[in-house]
C-alpha cells in the first residue's frame, strides 16, 4: 500500500474532471483501509468509490482513499432466492451482469447504473421501477470513529427516494464494505410494466421476457438517451426530480397544461425534473466545453476539459431558472465536492 503523491482524479470520476489530490492511496482490503485510517499524518481524508455521483469543484489537499475492494460470493441458496454479497469496489453494472450470468433475477432493470456497489445504497439507486431497496438484504460499514464493522439492515437504512440514513443521519459517518441482497432463482416477476421497457420489449418482439432481455431492454433504453461516461463526462441524473404537493401542482397545471406527473401519494406528486429543464430552454444547450445533455435534460455533461466550477454555476443557474418559472426548488442528486 503506497500513498502516491499529486495525483489527477480525471480516472476516478464520471464527470472527468481534472483535479488534484495531493495524496492518494487505493485499498483493495479492509485490513489496508483500516491501516490507512489509522495513519497519525492523514486524519483528514476523504473517500473516492466509482465516482459516479459527485462533481469535484477544487483540488483536494489532502488523502483521497480509493475503495477497491473486490469479490462476489453466494452466502445461501434456497429453492426460490439466493442471497448473494459483493464488495464495495466491485462495478455496480459488472455486478448486474454477475447476477445474469447465475440467471439470478432482481436487479436486472438496475443495469447500466454507473458507480460501484458500496455507494448503491447510499442514495438507494433506482431506474425503470426498480430501487435498490426492493433487493437489499443488508450491508456491513466501517464506523470510523471506532474503527467497529456494523451491520445495517434494510430497515436500518431508511430508504426513500434516492436517500438513505448514510446520506441524511449518518452521513459522512460510516464506510459500506459489503453489500447482501436476496435475489430470486424462480418464482419472480419481471417489472416491465415502465412504460420504455414496456414499448422497447414490443419492438424486440419479445411477449415473455427472460432476465436478459429485461436487462437488454434497459441496456438499449439508457444507451439510447444518456451519455456513456467513458466518451462523454457525467454524473447520471444530475438533479432529483422534485415532490411537490397536490394543490401546488393542480395550479401549475394551469399555466403549463402539458406538465408530466407522478403520483406519489394522496396529496403529493413527483415532477420529472428533466421535463422542467427541458421547457426553460436548457435541453442540448452547450457552453464551450460543457451543457445539458441533448437527448436527457436530467444530465449535465463535460464534452472534455470543463472545470466542475464550471458545471456547479450551470447548475445554479438551472435552479435559479427552475425556481423563477415554476416556483419549484430542484435538490441536486450528485454531491458537489
Ligand atoms: N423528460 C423531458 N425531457 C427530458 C427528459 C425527461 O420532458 O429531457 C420527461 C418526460 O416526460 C419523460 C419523463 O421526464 O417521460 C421521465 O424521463 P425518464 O424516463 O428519462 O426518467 P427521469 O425521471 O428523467 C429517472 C431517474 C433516472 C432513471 C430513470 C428511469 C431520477 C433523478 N432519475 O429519470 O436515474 O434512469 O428515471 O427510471 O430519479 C440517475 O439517478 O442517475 C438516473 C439516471
Amino acid at each position: 500500500m503506497t500513498i502516491l503523491e499529486n495525483i489527477s482524479l480525471k480516472p476516478y470520476n464520471t464527470f472527468g474532471i481534472d483535479v488534484n489530490a495531493k495524496y492518494f492511496v487505493s485499498v483493495n482490503s479492509v485490513e489496508a483501509l483500516k491501516s490507512v485510517l489509522a495513519l497519525p499524518e492523514h486524519t483528514n481524508y476523504f473517500i473516492i468509490s466509482g465516482g459516479s455521483n459527485i462533481l469535484l469543484t477544487k483540488d483536494v489537499n489532502h488523502l483521497v482513499i480509493h475503495l477497491n475492494i473486490k469479490g462476489i460470493h453466494t452466502v445461501t441458496k434456497t429453492e426460490t432466492t439466493t442471497l448473494v454479497t459483493a464488495f464495495a469496489g466491485e462495478n455496480w453494472h459488472e455486478f448486474v451482469l454477475w447476477t445474469l450470468n447465475q440467471n439470478l433475477a432482481g436487479i436486472e432493470n438496475l443495469a447500466l447504473i454507473p458507480g460501484n456497489v458500496g455507494t448503491s445504497p447510499i442514495q438507494n439507486i433506482g431506474a425503470y421501477g426498480v430501487e435498490l431497496k426492493d433487493t437489499f438484504v443488508e450491508c456491513r460499514a466501517l464506523h470510523i470513529e471506532t474503527q467497529q464493522i456494523e451491520t445495517f439492515t434494510n430497515a436500518d437504512c431508511n430508504f426513500g427516494y434516492r436517500t438513505s440514513i448514510f446520506k441524511e443521519k449518518l452521513k459522512g459517518q460510516y464506510i459500506i464494505l459489503e453489500v447482501t441482497f436476496k435475489l430470486y432463482n424462480k418464482d419472480y416477476n419481471l417489472k416491465t410494466d415502465y412504460g420504455a421497457i414496456k414499448e422497447q420489449l414490443q419492438s424486440m418482439q419479445i411477449v415473455n421476457p427472460t432476465i436478459q432481455d429485461v436487462s437488454n431492454a434497459v441496456i438499449t433504453i439508457r444507451e439510447s438517451k444518456l451519455p456513456n461516461p467513458k466518451q462523454i463526462g457525467n454524473s447520471g441524473s444530475f438533479f432529483k426530480n422534485p415532490i411537490v404537493s397536490k394543490h401546488k401542482f393542480n395550479n401549475l397545471k394551469l399555466n403549463f397544461p402539458e406538465m408530466p406527473s407522478y403520483k406519489l401519494s394522496a396529496d403529493t406528486v413527483k415532477i420529472p425534473a428533466g421535463w422542467l429543464i427541458e421547457h426553460a430552454g436548457f435541453k442540448g444547450k452547450r457552453f464551450d466545453n460543457y451543457g445539458v445533455h441533448q437527448d436527457q435534460a436530467l444530465v449535465l455533461v463535460n464534452y472534455g476539459g470543463a472545470k466542475g466550477t464550471d458545471i456547479y454555476k450551470l447548475s445554479n443557474l438551472i435552479q435559479l431558472t427552475i425556481k423563477r418559472l415554476y416556483d419549484i426548488d430542484l435538490e441536486a442528486e450528485v454531491n458537489i465536492i
